[in-house]
């Protein structure tokens, strides 16, 4: 793992409460030197950048300002998080024209600066929007990649690691396709060390319907967060951060996210949730799955169902 020695720059575009949620967590955890904030409430970003000034005595210094589309020319990663939030009671597909034509106010004017680096994007529906920042601003499919199911992923192992009495870190198990309704846990690969998770959980008296019953749940949990305070951030900006790191620290290493797909799965020109090697190039490698006959036909008819929004989207 080799840090980088050049200046590291990253560019928030979009400073609401997961942008904000996530800067805090890059000022705090990152070995980035600059934090430039972008959005169009600019008092905002101007005392949001302010404010954060005022985290970093005990971390390493760091520059961090309002800015605009222009400060993206020399960055390493653009950050995405500008969008339309999800109400209680919307799906993510809800916002799809909403969200869509905000982001091709951004995208543009980021290419029209020279900006040369990793589109990074978290906006919803964030399958959607990271292949149409893909297809707008015509960069290579490495290196422009999302949050994918990163956050379902989470989700999952922290419910799994209740139910099962296992720190989430020692689950390896991935949600993966849509960042909605037609994700799925890939269970037949999953492992617990170098048991099988199922294995692992039927030792402990739990069948498969057992751990599909709680994935049910973490599905929902976005809905039920938005329901219960009006939004979610934390875990989204923590799973952005992580895959920042990545970047940054090039570190090769493998997380969820959300990646172009180009024959993996039977899939193509799509982004999906699925694990994938990150570096300071983007996706290095997508490493699909194994999945069982039952899991692939989950994920061809994610892919369908994305295929279909994108292509009436970006009509
Ligand atoms: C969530 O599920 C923000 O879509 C994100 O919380």
């Amino acid at each position: 793992m080799q840090k980088q020695t050049k200046n590291q720059k990253v560019v928030l575009v979009g400073d609401g409460s997961v942008g904000s949620a996530y800067a805090v967590l890059m000022m705090q955890q990152t070995v980035m030197d600059e934090l430039v904030i972008v959005d169009i409430a600019k008092d905002h970003s101007e005392g949001d950048a302010l404010d954060l000034e005022d985290t970093q005595l005990w971390g390493q210094p760091k520059w961090v300002h309002a800015g605009t589309y222009a400060d993206t020319k020399d960055a390493d990663i653009v950050v995405i998080t500008a969008g339309v939030p999800r109400k209680p009671g919307e799906t993510r597909l809800d916002l799809v024209q909403k969200n869509l034509k905000i982001l091709k106010t951004i995208v543009g004017p980021v290419v029209d600066s020279g900006f040369n680096g990793i589109f990074l994007v978290s906006a919803n529906p964030v399958d959607i929007l990271t292949a149409a920042t893909q297809k707008l601003s015509g960069f290579p499919a490495n290196r422009v990649l999302g949050t994918g199911t990163s956050l379902d992923t989470v989700r999952l192992r922290v419910a799994l690691g209740k139910q099962l009495d296992l720190a989430p870190q020692t689950l390896d198990v991935n949600v993966i396709g849509e960042h909605g309704d037609t994700q799925f846990a890939a269970y037949s690969p999953a492992k617990v060390g170098d048991q099988s998770l199922l294995d692992v959980a039927q030792a402990k008296g739990l069948s498969l319907d057992d751990l599909k019953q709680t994935e049910d749940g973490s599905r929902k949990k976005g809905g039920q967060i938005i329901g219960l305070k009006g939004a979610t951030f934390y875990g989204v900006a923590t799973c952005l951060t992580r895959i920042t790191k990545a970047i940054l620290n090039n570190e090769n290493v493998v997380l969820p996210v959300g990646a172009h797909l180009d024959g993996e799965y039977g899939v193509h020109d799509l982004y999906l949730g699925t694990p994938a090697l990150i570096n300071a190039q983007g996706v290095a490698q997508v490493l699909p799955l194994d999945l069982s006959a039952d899991e692939q036909d989950q994920m061809t008819a994610s892919a369908q169902a994305m295929a279909k929004v994108l292509n009436g989207a970006m009509a």
